[in-house]
């Protein structure tokens, strides 16, 4: 049985990343492919745990740095009891975030030292790294704007300071689609959802060795 491939979806605030991880894994599988879509923080129940802990603001106290560790607890547990069974047995893998999310908000944003996570990366990862990664792009005030569904009311002492947030966050996915461009793809994804889809499939089937 050959191993089957693992795709993770990244970006921001209101890029679409769900829906188009969701789309992606559709188009697999009408393609006849069986296909494990899955998340994180999460994807496995004691990863799911996890999650509750850290999205809760409960693991704040312990620090940056041990929150990151906990993000790599979880992805350790959800490696090895989901997304490793699945390629072994030639399942395709789609994950919405992997370890990109954890270099954009901790390394990046957050200030956790690079060789913490590095380290991290190489005992948990080891190998298990993305065939592909798809890097959703857009302007960090426009992301904010549609995951809130607001106008946009810039003018805000706290929107400003988020959208700030938010485009370090940008920046720091920009950076790592430039610096691992055989691994990664960025994507415009400013416009519609069908556009956004065509171009996932297009880099998709291109980096992966699949025809139209
Ligand atoms: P979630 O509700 O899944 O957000 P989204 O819809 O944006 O994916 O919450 C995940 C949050 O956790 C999100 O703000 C990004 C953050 N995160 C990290 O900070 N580090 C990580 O390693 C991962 C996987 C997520």
């Amino acid at each position: 049985m050959e191993r089957g491939r693992f795709i993770t979806f990244e970006g921001g605030e209101g890029t679409g990343k769900s829906t188009q991880s969701r789309r992606l894994a559709g188009t697999l599988r009408n393609r006849g492919l069986d296909v494990v879509e899955t998340r994180e923080p999460g994807g496995s129940p004691a990863a799911e745990l996890i999650r509750k802990i850290i999205l809760s603001g409960a693991a704040e106290p312990l620090g940056a740095e041990a929150e990151t560790m906990l993000f790599f607890a979880a992805r350790d547990d959800h490696l090895n009891t989901v997304i490793r069974p699945a390629l072994e047995r030639g399942q395709w893998v789609v994950c919405d975030r992997f370890v990109d999310s954890t270099r954009a908000y901790q390394e990046h944003a957050g200030n956790v030292p690079a060789e913490l996570i590095r380290s991290l990366e190489r005992a948990v990862i080891g190998d298990t790294w993305p065939d592909l990664t798809v890097i959703l792009d857009i302007d960090a005030q426009t992301g904010l704007t549609r995951a809130r569904g607001e106008t946009g009311n810039d003018d805000d002492r706290f929107e400003r300071a988020d959208v700030a947030y938010h485009e370090r966050i940008r920046d720091a996915f920009r950076k790592i689609a430039q610096a691992e461009p055989d691994r990664c793809v960025l994507i415009d994804a400013a416009s519609s959802p069908g556009k956004v889809a065509e171009a996932v499939w297009k880099a998709a089937s291109k980096r992966i060795e699949l025809t139209d």
